[in-house]
């Protein structure tokens, strides 16, 4: 039930129509309730009338006019049924769609607060799946619950009442037959929801799958494994008709079973009325109300069970849900620091650092550290460029700086930041060693962190990140619709519209994670150039395979197994025999022609 208590509370704003509903239910009801009385005094009349006719009195005055009217009653009683019930279903239809959205919506806000190492565990088309199980499940429920609760607490109540007025061992027996059928319900439910929990964890399962699969099916295609993607998705969708199989035969076995039950206590209801009758006790419009009012009985002992049946499947299908509803961003993220504002923020003073490592430790998991003891100070209009093997942890730093994570030890401080996230966000503009763009326009993408901007600023970054270049030869030019992820885009041309989202932010840092690998001599340099006239005057940490991206930096950091390992001017560490020169030596070897375009970049810079 606290799962019932939640969602209520949750869906608070929807209470006006919870009691439109319940009202509406409790008319339906109260007329579906005159019904058998009308009946009954009907079944008298003509009982009277038919008795006085065969004694040769002819009809009763009035008995004609008595049955019509009682005919007219249940005309009456009919429409009232339909027109209210009609209202009730608008009310249903449209609370049902209401719950989705607040539902959806709190599901929503609750996985953007969530820190980035809840998404590294989780995949995509899991976390899909289970919002929309939990919320259709809990929208089903809710809409029939509120249907059904009233008429089921009116019809127990006159049922009883009715009955114990007539006669009380009907009322006893009555009052056997409902705990007895929720019990049984009660014990065939949790086994039920024991194999639902199974059945949706294969179906989270594939859907993770299937979301990658789609999200990934060129590579799918190409390493030819249709086949057994098919075969492994159709494994888990078999598995859960196995627990179908099991689920059900469970389920109407216990059914079978409560249902027979309460045939042989409605088999002693049914004799007590017709013997009752024929002694006389009961006259033949007792008779014909009482037995519809028994054949009404069995329909709140039926649904008092579907509701506990209900309930608990509800509880299951958002069990998820409020799983992830409680989950403690604070405890998934281990308790650690992020990066955060530094003390003298806004003191204006040019020997602060901008950004700041302070002895730094951290890991992913509870493994070893791939950051382990980095102290590093940026300071305003720096240019710092991090180099170091691949594996080696320069995005990791980048992560940190974004304050995706929390580090185990020591501290970042960002200059200039606010006391929250956002506001240190917004002081770092970042190109993401993946260019991770959205579905939308290449405008939207450029403009995704400043929405309001105009088409005017925004030419103006694609000007600067060579993005104009491209865009101008596509027919609908900005407005071009660059698929999921931009699939529709090369890989370069991907990088250059993330450079220019990083250059229209605007920030007074820039961190620049590989965002010109994927470009080609000719377009780095116009990216190149485009950056050089953005860096100046902010803060920037760049890191880059490419040497020749890096040249012309103020300082170079070269990390080796989470630590720094060496800084200094790039002429300083291309003689010091550390990684930088390592590098440099390596592309020496390659080719001369490289060292000379190096060096050549150096003079030009
Ligand atoms: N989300 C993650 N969860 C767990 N481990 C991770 C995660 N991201 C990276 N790692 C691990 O952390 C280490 C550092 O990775 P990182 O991406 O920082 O390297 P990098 O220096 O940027 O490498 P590259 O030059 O190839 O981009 C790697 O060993 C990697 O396996
Ligand atoms: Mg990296």
């Amino acid at each position: 039930m606290s799962a019932l208590a939640r969602i209520l509370r949750f869906t608070r704003s929807l209470a006006p129509y919870y009691a439109g509903i319940m009202i509406a239910a409790a008319v339906v009801t109260a007329a579906g309730l005159a019904v058998p009385f009308i009946t009954g005094a009907a079944t008298d009349v003509v009982v009277d009338a038919v008795g006085a006719a065969t004694r040769g009195e002819g009809v009763p005055t009035g008995a004609i006019r008595s049955v019509v009217l009682l005919a007219l009653a249940l005309l009456a009683a009919s429409l009232v049924e339909t027109v209210v019930s009609s209202f009730g279903g608008y009310w249903g239809d449209v609370m049902s769609a209401k719950m989705r959205t607040v539902l959806s919506a709190r599901y929503f806000e609750k996985l953007l607060a969530l820190p980035q190492r809840y998404y590294d565990n989780e995949l995509t088309g899991t976390i899909v799946a289970r919002l929309n199980r939990s919320i259709s499940e809990v929208t089903n429920f809710m809409k029939s619950f509120s249907n059904m609760f009233v008429t089921m607490l009116m019809t127990t109540v006159a049922v009883l009442v009715i009955s114990a007025w007539h006669y009380w061992p009907l009322a006893a027996l009555l009052l056997v037959a409902y705990p007895a059928y929720l019990w049984l319900t009660a014990l065939t439910s949790r086994k039920w929801q024991r194999l639902e929990g199974d059945k949706n964890e294969h179906v989270d399962i594939a859907s993770g799958r299937f979301a990658e699969v789609v999200g990934q099916i060129r590579v799918v295609k190409s390493f030819a494994r249709e086949r057994s993607e098919l075969d492994r998705f159709e494994h888990h969708f078999s598995e859960t008709v196995e627990l179908t199989r099991r689920q059900s035969q469970h389920w109407h076995t216990m059914d079978g079973l409560r249902r027979g039950v309460l045939n042989v206590i409605f088999f002693g209801l049914y004799v007590i009325i017709f013997v009752r009758t024929v002694t006389g006790e009961f006259t033949p419009g007792e008779m014909v109300m009482l037995i519809q009012l028994m054949a009404m009985a069995r329909q709140p002992v039926t649904s008092l069970s579907w509701v506990v049946d209900s309930v608990q499947r509800a509880a299951a299908g958002s069990k998820s849900y409020f799983e992830v509803m409680d989950l403690d961003p604070e405890a998934l993220d281990g308790g650690g620091s992020r990066s955060q504002a530094a003390p003298a923020a806004g003191t204006g003073d040019p020997e602060q650092p901008m950004v700041s490592f302070k002895d730094v430790h951290f890991g992913y998991g509870e493994d070893d550290d791939v950051i382990a003891g980095v102290s590093l100070d940026v300071f305003r209009g720096e240019r710092i460029a991090l180099v170091g093997e691949s594996g080696g942890g320069k995005s990791t730093l980048v992560s940190l700086l974004m304050g995706l994570y929390t580090v185990r030890s020591g501290r970042i401080e960002v200059a200039g930041a606010g006391a929250d996230l956002e506001s240190l966000r917004r002081n770092i503009g970042v190109v993401f060693q993946d260019p991770s763009l959205f579905s939308g326009t290449i405008a939207e993408n450029i403009a995704y962190g400043r929405p309001e901007a105009t088409r005017e600023e925004i030419r103006a970054v694609a000007k600067r990140a060579a993005v104009d270049e491209f865009v101008s030869r596509f027919p609908d030019g900005y407005d071009t619709v660059i698929g999921e992820r931009g699939m529709k885009l090369s890989g370069g041309q991907k990088q250059r519209i993330a450079v220019a989202r990083a250059m229209l932010k605007d920030a007074p840092i820039l961190v620049l994670d590989e965002a010109t690998s994927a470009l080609d001599t000719k377009s780095e340099r116009l990216v190149q150039a485009g950056l050089d006239e953005l860096m100046h005057g902010r803060t920037s940490l760049i890191i880059a395979h490419r040497l020749s991206t890096i040249a012309e930096v103020d300082r170079i950091i070269t990390l080796r197994d989470g630590r720094i390992d060496e800084v200094g001017t790039p002429s300083e560490l291309a003689v010091s025999g550390g990684i930088y020169a390592e590098l440099l030596a390596l592309q020496h070897s390659t080719s001369k022609a490289d060292r000379k375009r190096l060096k050549q970049f150096e003079v030009v810079g």
